[in-house]
């Protein structure tokens, strides 16, 4: 059997393609639209604005698209804008340029040095105070200019990782391209944005304009990733086989690829992915990450209840809760009613100690983070698709549940259960009881 590397059909999405062609029909009418595409890494949101691409095209427009590198220890000044002016310049020839870049070509080329000779470089505008507002109005002129002769779709992708001023931009942009024939689409990680990501409350301003429609990607649904896996393997995947890449993936059609590359594999972690999740375990403080390790523990047969974590991590609750807190916002746990929890079945994996380390501690009742396997930080290797961490939303897939994962008890069952909650090693992690810890890291906007 051999495995297609992507599928060549969009699976679902219909709701959101008919919304991302609507706001282009608008836009190509001289109704300026945004458009914003949150989700998950790799639940598809590139992909789905690929597939708005070829109505742009057969409509007369043009597609610019600016990127955003990845995970820069510091985010370069105006990097997708950068990408997006290169990404102009190549798709209209030589007079349009002209025209279209017009009177702004010296201070672009600060920015785009191949626009003209530059003396001060590509960083100057961050650095002169009162130009970074002069640049969005020359921006905003430029595609004015642009949008004077042919309608087109600028996308600005990964605002995750953008810098300020790019953020200020987008919002700037939104704001003033009005009767522009132009569509404006900025995507971004749901999972990455922790509490105090710059980027929450520009979208949250952005989300009160009219002119701007917000698409949030959830996971594939449990039959979608069936079908995802039948284009991919070119058959009938078995149900069961359906339901476990459907619960380890949590519905990210990323994730989806790789086990399916994978060969299906029902238990290991493909290298490459698991190099990918290790990403996320390694920007954890070691004292989050000895937190992470005792809910490894517990959570390897279900959610851990939070008054349980305190049980085996002796520290002040509000320090845990402080702990808990930065592994959730750097999308590696999530916290809900019925306690604490990896974000995906997969990270769970990565994490799990295994039996042998488990039981080489010579007890079964572990009482400090500390004393539990740890797992040395790796070396991470680029998977064959390039640089990307991942993080998900607890499992939304509809459809059976994978048999030997009990989350579906609720949580009072398992509180009052006579024995506490085993590991799949048959370790216990304790039995007290306490609500401070839920009360503690309760967590808004999460
Ligand atoms: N609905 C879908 N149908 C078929 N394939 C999909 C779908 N969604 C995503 N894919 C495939 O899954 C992979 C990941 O998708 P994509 O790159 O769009 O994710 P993303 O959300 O943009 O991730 P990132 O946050 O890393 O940029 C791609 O190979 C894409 O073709
Ligand atoms: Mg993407």
């Amino acid at each position: 059997m051999t495995t297609a590397q992507t599928s060549p059909v969009l699976i679902g999405r219909t709701t959101e393609l008919v919304a991302l062609r609507q706001a282009w029909a608008g836009a190509a009418q001289g109704r300026a639209q945004t458009v914003s595409i949150g989700g998950d890494a790799g639940v598809g949101k590139s992909r789905l604005l690929t597939e708005l691409r070829p109505d742009v095209i057969a409509s007369g427009g043009l597609w610019v698209l600016g990127t955003t590198p990845a995970q820069a220890a510091v985010a370069q000044p105006f990097a997708p804008l950068i990408s997006a002016l290169r990404s102009l310049l190549r798709s209209v020839d030589q007079p349009r340029r002209v025209a279209v870049i017009g009177p702004a070509r010296a201070e672009l080329a600060r920015l785009v040095p191949e626009l003209g000779d530059s003396a001060t470089g590509p960083a100057a505008f961050d650095q002169m105070t009162g130009s970074v507002g002069r640049l969005f109005e020359l921006v905003l002129d430029v595609f004015h200019r642009l949008a004077a002769t042919q309608p087109a779709a600028l996308i600005f992708e990964d605002l995750h990782w953008a810098d300020r001023s790019t953020l200020d931009l987008v919002d700037f942009l939104a704001r003033n391209l009005g009767g522009d024939r132009l569509l404006l689409v900025v995507t971004y990680r749901t999972d990455e944005l922790h509490r105090r990501h710059p980027l929450r409350p520009v979208l949250a301003e952005l989300h009160r304009l009219a002119q701007v429609t917000s698409l949030l990607l959830p996971p594939l649904t449990r039959d979608e990733v069936g079908e995802l896996l039948a284009v991919l393997t070119g058959a009938v995947v078995a149900d069961e086989v359906v339901d476990r890449v459907c619960e380890r993936s949590s519905g990210l059609a990323f994730l989806v690829e790789e086990l399916a590359a994978a060969g299906l594999d029902l238990d290991g972690i493909p290298r490459g992915l698991q190099d990918l999740l290790q990403i996320r375990v390694d920007t954890l403080a070691p004292d989050v990450a000895d937190v992470v390790r005792a809910v490894a523990v517990g959570a390897a047969a279900c959610t851990v209840p939070d008054d349980l974590l305190m049980a085996v991590t002796p520290m002040p609750a509000a320090d845990l809760a402080r702990r808990v807190r930065e592994a959730v916002s750097h999308g590696v746990l999530t916290t809900g009613e019925s306690g604490i929890d990896f974000r995906h079945a997969l990270l769970r994996e990565v994490w799990r100690p295994t039996c042998s380390q488990a039981s080489a501690r010579g007890s079964t009742r572990p009482t400090q983070p500390r004393s539990l396997p740890t797992r040395e930080p790796r070396t991470t290797r680029p998977s064959r698709r390039g640089s990307r961490s991942i993080g998900a939303r607890p499992m939304t897939c509809r459809g059976p549940r994978w048999p030997r994962c009990r989350r579906d008890a609720p949580p009072a069952a398992r509180m009052r259960s006579p024995r506490p909650p085993t590991t799949s090693c048959g370790c216990s992690i304790g039995g007290a009881t306490s609500t401070t810890l839920r009360a503690c890291s309760a967590m808004p906007g999460r």
